[in-house]
């Protein structure tokens, strides 16, 4: 396989990431998480058994694999070790195979709180995060107070530093929190991160000289990115490749493979504009055929048509090599499908993906219709199996976004995947 790999959410998140994180996690030395936090939800079926990982990189589950937590990421403790936990449970042997940047920033209740009182104050123009204070964790990254994995070293100065950041934090948002038990946890906790803790961009360009070979996972999606999402309906990370690029500290020039993860229809949680949303049975059918309910929060996700204007922006952005287009099999018995191919703004079709919310929020698709497939598709184990309809689907996909979709995913198990030259 080629030295470093990228997996990319191409749309607005839950594409299914986790699954071809871990079905070419086999192939790969170290898979890397870069951005993201515990917002994140990535789903793997083994057998009967069902895995969703937040924090911890999805290739945990292949033995002898190095799994790394990098320097974008912002990591719950008490999550992680509850994550560990559960693994560990299921057999899975945590020793020596998980590091977590010393550069990574941490998340507190405190943050936890904050992002609620945020979403509060927004009213009806609230996010509709995942509540996992990721936005107010980024924040303290970004004003320069954030507290960072390697800090627990000296625990006496880490907890000065919480202290001071509490404090300042509670007059400026206004709220109640004693900090003392999240201490005393963490400190409880801290004896099985420390030897954890690692210079984790280091450890890669050490990993890369020595001829192993990266898988980076990246979280969340290219249309909810802090930069090229639908600010400000969006994360407070670079979730698309130049976030992932910075959050593992491994070179650009080392990725050789790009590959973008877009679901055959659209789903999205969360407030912020959707054009090709569908509000009524159809909708519905679909979320009850996909099971599309968040993986983290559990929140029943928004369904609508195949954007090919947004899918063609998020290539734009991200130079994909590759598409793994999921969940084909949840179009099955779908008479009509429709593909979203142009916005039609006041009345003229729009050139490029708006970055004016006011304009996204007006945009109506303009659709072409194709003919569904009735068969049941995940027993194809190659392209040519496929129902001819289904065939023609994916190839004006293909065309439309401008890049080979080569990975194909006809159900939520690790075998049903097509490979495609
Ligand atoms: P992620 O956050 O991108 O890893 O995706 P999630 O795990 O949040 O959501 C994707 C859901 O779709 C999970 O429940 C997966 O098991 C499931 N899934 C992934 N690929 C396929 C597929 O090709 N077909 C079906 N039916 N389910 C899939
Ligand atoms: P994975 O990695 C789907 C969405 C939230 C909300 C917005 C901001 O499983 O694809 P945040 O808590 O990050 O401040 O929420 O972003 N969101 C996701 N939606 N999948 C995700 O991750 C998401 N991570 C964040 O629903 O709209
Ligand atoms: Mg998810």
């Amino acid at each position: 396989m080629k030295e470093v790999c990228a997996i990319v959410g191409g749309q607005w998140g839950d594409e299914g990431k986790g699954k071809l994180v871990d079905i070419l996690a086999q192939k790969f030395d170290v898979i890397v998480r870069a951005t993201g936090g515990a917002n994140a939800g990535h789903t793997i079926y083994v057998g009967n058994q069902k895995f969703v990982f937040h924090l911890v990189p999805a290739g945990m589950l292949h033995p002898g694999k190095i799994c790394v937590m990098g320097n974008g990421m912002v990591v719950h403790l008490p999550t992680l070790l509850e994550e560990i936990e559960i693994l560990k449970k299921a057999g899975v042997k945590i020793s020596g195979r998980l590091l977590l940047s010393d550069r990574a920033h941490l998340v507190f209740e405190y943050h936890k709180i904050i992002d609620q009182l945020q979403e509060e104050m927004k009213g009806s123009q609230k996010v509709g995060t995942t509540r996992r204070g990721i936005g107010p964790a980024y924040m303290d990254k970004t004003s320069r107070i954030g507290i960072r994995a390697g800090e627990l070293k000296n625990f006496a100065a880490f907890v000065a530093h919480y202290r001071r950041n509490l404090a300042s934090l509670k007059k400026m948002y206004e709220f109640s929190f004693n900090g003392d038990a999240e201490l005393r946890a963490i400190k409880k906790i801290s004896k099985m991160v420390l030897p954890l803790i690692a210079d984790t961009s280091l450890y890669l360009a050490n990993a890369l000289s020595a001829k192993k070979s990266i898988l980076l996972e990246g979280a969340n999606g290219t249309l909810l990115d802090i930069d090229h999402g639908t600010f400000p309906y969006v994360t407070s990370s670079n979730a698309s490749i130049g976030g992932i690029i910075a959050g593992s500290g491994i070179a650009p020039s080392r990725i050789v493979e790009n590959i973008a993860i877009m679901k055959a229809y659209v789903t999205r949680v969360g407030s912020g504009p959707f054009p090709t949303e569908l509000k009524d049975a159809l909708g519905d059918k679909i979320r009850e055929i996909g099971n599309e309910f968040g993986a983290t929060t559990g929140r029943p996700r928004r369904c609508g048509w195949f954007d090919a204007v947004a899918a063609q922006y998020s290539m734009r952005v991200n130079g994909f090599s590759a598409i793994n287009l999921t969940k084909v099999d949840v179009l099955s018995t779908l008479k009509k499908l429709k593909i979203c191919t142009a916005y039609i703004y006041k009345g003229k079709k729009l050139a490029e993906f708006p970055a004016d919310l006011s304009v996204l929020e007006q945009c109506r698709p303009h659709y072409i219709e194709m003919s569904g497939w009735q068969e049941d598709i995940s027993s194809a184990k190659k392209f040519h199996q496929l129902p001819k309809n289904c065939m023609a689907y994916i190839k004006k996909l293909e065309k439309l976004i401008g890049c080979p979709i080569r990975y194909i995913g006809t159900g939520k198990r690790r075998e049903e995947m097509i490979f495609r030259k």
